[in-house]
């Protein structure tokens, strides 16, 4: 049983220094968005025991196996792509500054440069090579060679928004240590939190000690409902329906690769990095139209040991309002017919909050859909 929560690898790593110079001639890279909070989540420890993007060694080993070089399990390449010009620009051994829009973010001493196998990339890692999935399109789409090497994040990348809500893991750590809770678990979510949602995260809270809702708020793709606007549907609930010493919020700054099974293990691993022994696994996690399993998610984690991984995955079934127990349930706990489960699909639910449409309250409390209806108001005003 997972009762203390050691960073992955052992210890947390830290390569973060903003009082570093960069105001020497060097060659430089420009970050894409994904690549620029990876660049923050390698250097805050998030993706600890990794100090900087994958060389040829740990991503072969990763793409292959689920594992690094050293065989510690991790299950998406974290890698840095650059064209075939640049490549041949950057030699072996050079420092280069990490760019976005003009301002210098991050130093990589370049270790390797490496071609990678993209077909095969998508294929292990998000099952499928069609151009439609969202994690793939983005993955044919990167220059065609990977550069690696241990980084420094110089300057945190800029937060316009509920700023106080983006926490290092040392920072979150040290706030379940305040909160005195020993077992804590994660949950992962790139939408609002719906009863469904709460009704997982209840069930959790019943056996540890806290819950963190850690939504991620870096690249999503188009139709995800707007991190800002979510921000605000989660203080709302959390204020009303949640007790105040048992659930904490801060963000997860990452890109959503939409790379089901494989990223469900990597949201826990980084969730162990920031102090949660547990992590919620429901239906679907990280899934993007039918390109996986419901439950696919949740069985890949029988490839690992409890001890290996080092954080326990709690997997949930779909859960539903049912009519006719008149509460929140599963397949495992209703006993009735389908036709009395309040199950509406995110595509369904987003069309009715642009409408300006209510879900019914059995799917979504009614205080969230007033701010989701709000926002969504404004995306469209201002689109
Ligand atoms: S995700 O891409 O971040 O996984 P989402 O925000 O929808 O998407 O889900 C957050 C977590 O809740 C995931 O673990 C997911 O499996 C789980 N989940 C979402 N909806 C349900 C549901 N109706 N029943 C059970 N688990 C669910």
């Amino acid at each position: 049983m997972v009762s203390k929560s050691v960073p992955h690898g052992g210890k947390l790593i830290n390569r973060i220094n903003l009082e570093l110079k960069t105001d020497f001639a060097c060659n430089y890279v420009e970050l894409e968005p994904l690549e620029l909070s990876d660049l923050e989540l390698l250097a805050n420890g998030a993706y600890s025991p990794l100090e900087g993007f994958m060389g040829k060694a740990d991503y072969e080993s990763v793409v292959h196996h689920m594992r690094l070089a050293n065989g510690l399990p991790w299950s998406l390449p974290i890698t840095l792509a650059v064209s075939e010009q640049k490549a041949a620009e950057i030699k072996i051994g050079d420092t280069i500054k990490l760019v976005h829009h003009h301002k210098v973010y991050g130093v990589i001493e370049v270790v390797e440069k490496f071609a990678p196998n993209k077909k095969l990339e998508a294929e292990k890692v998000y099952k499928t090579t069609d151009p439609a999935h969202p994690g793939v399109r983005k993955l044919f789409n990167r220059p065609d060679t990977y550069i690696a090497g241990p980084i420094t994040l110089v300057n945190k990348p800029p937060k316009t928004q509920f700023t106080s809500y983006y926490l290092d893991p040392i920072e979150t750590r040290t706030k379940f240590a305040e909160l005195g809770w020993k077992t804590v678990v994660g949950f992962q979510t790139r939408n609002p939190v719906h009863r469904a949602h709460e009704y997982i995260q209840k069930s959790a809270l019943e056996i540890v000690d806290g819950l963190f809702l850690n939504p991620l708020v870096g690249e999503t793709k188009a139709d995800d409902i707007p991190s800002d606007i979510r921000m605000k549907s989660y203080q709302v609930l959390l204020e009303n329906y949640y007790p105040k010493t048992r659930a904490f919020l801060s963000v997860f700054p990452a890109a959503m690769r939409y790379a089901g099974p494989r990223e469900a293990i990597f949201h826990a691993l980084v969730r162990k990095n920031f102090g949660c022994t547990h992590f919620i696994v429901g239906r679907d996690h990280a899934g993007v139209g039918n390109y996986y399993g419901t439950y696919d998610a949740q069985k890949i984690f029988s490839h690992f040991s409890e001890e290996e991984l080092g954080i326990k995955p709690l997997f949930f079934e779909h859960s539903f309002y049912c009519k006719k127990c008149e509460n929140m349930a599963s397949e495992k706990t209703c006993p009735h017919d389908k036709s009395n489960h309040v199950i509406l699909s995110g595509t369904k639910v987003r069309g009715m909050l642009k409408n300006g449409e209510q879900p019914p309250k059995e799917f979504s409390r009614p205080e969230v859909v007033d701010i989701l209806i709000e926002g969504m108001k404004e995306v469209i005003t201002k689109s």
